[in-house]
C-alpha cells in the first residue's frame, strides 16, 4: 500500500486541467451494455473505479479496447454471462450501475449486494423499487440481487417516484427505460450534471429522452440503441477539490477544461470565503491574494446545492480559516470520518450530530493520518499541506479511486508531495 509525505507548503500558485468526470464515466461505459453495437467513450479518467469497470465490464464477456489512456471502446455484443461477483462490487458500489442496463438488454440480471460502506448504510432498495415497477421481478439471494424481465423478456414503461433523491438510482433506472415497452416517468429525478452528460449519452445512442437536469425525466423506449461515441464532462467535483486547496493554502489556482456552469454553490462559498474567482467557458480561478481564508456555513444537498462530495474538503478549509464555520451533512449519515484525523493534526471540531462545528486555526501540525474513504482523503492532503511538518497520509488508495494524477497536479501547482511505498 503507497502512503503520501506531504512537506508543510506556502501558497499553492499554478494551474492544471481537470480530467473526465468519474461520476459520469462510470454508468457510461455500463450503458454500452444496452447496445449490440460498440460505445466509443473519451475523455474517460484514468482511476481506480474506471479500472475496476472495465474489469466488470470484461468478465461479462464484452470487449474494451483502449485506443489511448482516455479513450474506450466497448463493445457488448459478445457478452456472455450477466453476473457481476462480489470480488469487483465490494470494491466499487457503482457496481450497480449494471443492473439496470442488464435487466433492460439482456433480461437477468445478478449483481452482488454492494453490502456495507464506510459512509453510511448506503440502500439500493430504490434501484429495485423501480425496477419493479418496470415488471423485473427482483430475489435477493445469497447476497445477489437477481433480476429477471417480465416474461417477452422486455421492461414495461411505469411512473416512478423516488421518494430520496438518488443520482446512480436515477442513471440506473433511466438506462432500463431506455429499452422498456412504452414510457417511463422518473419523478423527484437527480439532477446532477453527471446524471445529464449519461442522457446526452443515452441521446446519442438513439434513446428517446427528456427532461434530464430537472425533477421529472421522461423516456419513451425505443427497440435498440446503436453505436454512438460520447466525451465524458469535466470533474467538477476534482476542480473544486484544486480550488479548495488553493483556497485553503492562501493561494492562486486556476483550473483548465472545466465547466463553470456546474460549480455555483461551491463557487458561492469560496467567495465569502475571500477568493477572488474569475470564470471562462472552460476555466475557474481562484486568488485568496495571500489572505486567510474567512470561514463558511456548508450545507449539504443533492444538485444544484452544495455536494456532500466537497463537504470534506471545505471542512479542512475551514480548520486553516479565520472564525467558526458550520457544516451539515444531510446527504450520508456517517461522512464525517476525515474530522478524527484532522483532529490528529491540530484542527479544532466538535461534532454534534450531523453537524461539525469548526474553530478555524492559523496553522495545523503534521502526524501520520489516515485516508479513509475517497472525498476524505483530499481534504487530508488540503490540511497536510498548511501543516507544520511532515505529514504521512496512509491508504491512498482511496484516492487512486477518484482523482487522477494526484500528486502530478498537486506538484504542478508547487506542492511538495510524494508517493512512496510501504514496506511492511
Ligand atoms: C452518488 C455518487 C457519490 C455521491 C452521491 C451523492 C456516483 C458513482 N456516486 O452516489 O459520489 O456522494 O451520489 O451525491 O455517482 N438512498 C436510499 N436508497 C437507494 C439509494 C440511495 O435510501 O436506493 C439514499 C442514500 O443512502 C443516501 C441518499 O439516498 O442517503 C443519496 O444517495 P445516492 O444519490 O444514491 O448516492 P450514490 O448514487 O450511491
Amino acid at each position: 500500500m503507497d502512503k503520501f509525505i506531504i512537506a508543510s507548503n506556502g501558497p499553492l500558485n499554478g494551474e492544471i486541467d481537470a480530467s473526465g468526470a468519474k461520476n459520469a464515466a462510470l454508468p457510461i461505459l455500463c450503458a454500452a451494455l444496452l447496445s449490440d453495437e460498440p460505445l466509443h467513450v473519451t475523455n474517460v479518467p484514468k482511476l481506480w473505479d474506471v479500472n475496476t469497470t472495465r474489469k466488470l465490464l470484461l468478465q461479462m464477456g464484452c470487449t474494451a479496447e483502449q485506443p489511448t489512456p482516455h479513450e474506450m471502446l466497448i463493445d457488448a455484443r459478445p457478452i456472455s454471462t450477466c453476473v457481476a461477483p462480489y470480488e469487483l462490487v465490494k470494491t466499487m458500489r457503482a457496481s450497480i450501475l449494471v443492473l439496470g442496463p442488464l435487466v433492460a438488454a439482456r433480461g437477468e440480471a445478478h449483481v452482488s449486494l454492494p453490502g456495507g460502506c464506510a459512509i453510511g448504510a448506503r440502500p439500493v432498495d430504490l434501484h429495485l423499487m423501480g425496477l419493479e415497477a418496470m415488471g423485473a421481478e427482483i430475489r435477493l439471494e445469497g447476497g445477489f440481487v437477481h433480476a429477471q424481465a417480465p416474461a417477452g423478456g422486455r421492461l414495461k414503461g411505469a411512473r416512478i417516484v423516488f421518494d430520496t433523491v438518488t443520482v446512480t438510482g436515477t442513471e440506473n433506472l433511466m438506462m432500463a427505460a431506455t429499452l422498456a415497452d412504452g414510457e417511463t416517468v422518473l419523478e423527484n429525478a437527480a439532477r446532477e450534471p453527471e446524471v445529464v452528460d449519461l442522457a446526452r449519452c443515452l441521446r446519442a445512442m438513439g434513446a428517446q429522452l427528456e427532461g434530464e437536469g430537472t425533477t421529472t425525466i421522461r423516456v419513451r423506449g425505443v427497440k435498440a440503441l446503436r453505436a454512438a461515441k460520447h466525451q465524458v464532462l469535466p470533474d467538477r467535483i476534482e476542480t473544486g477539490s484544486y480550488l479548495v486547496a488553493g483556497a485553503a493554502t492562501r493561494g492562486r489556482v486556476r483550473v483548465n477544461k472545466t465547466d463553470p456552469s456546474m460549480l455555483d454553490a461551491v463557487l458561492v462559498k469560496l467567495q465569502q470565503a475571500g477568493g477572488k474567482i474569475s470564470t471562462g467557458p472552460d476555466f475557474i480561478e481562484v486568488d485568496m491574494q495571500g489572505k486567510r481564508p474567512l470561514a463558511v456555513n456548508i450545507h449539504t444537498m443533492p444538485h444544484p446545492g452544495f455536494p456532500t462530495d466537497m463537504q470534506a474538503q471545505m471542512m479542512a478549509m475551514n480548520c486553516l480559516a479565520e472564525g467558526v464555520g458550520l457544516i451539515k451533512e444531510t446527504i450520508f449519515e456517517n461522512r464525517f470520518m476525515h474530522a478524527q484525523e484532522l483532529l490528529r493534526l491540530g484542527a479544532d471540531i466538535r461534532i454534534e450530530g450531523n453537524t461539525a462545528v469548526v474553530h478555524g486555526r492559523e496553522r495545523l501540525q503534521a502526524a501520520p493520518i489516515m485516508a479513509t474513504d475517497l472525498r476524505a482523503s483530499a481534504s487530508l492532503v488540503i490540511a497536510a499541506l498548511a501543516a507544520d511538518g511532515e505529514t504521512f497520509i496512509d491508504r491512498i488508495y482511496h484516492m487512486d479511486r477518484g482523482y487522477e494524477d494526484i500528486e502530478g497536479k498537486f506538484t504542478a501547482l508547487g506542492a511538495k508531495i510524494k508517493r512512496v511505498a510501504k514496506l511492511i
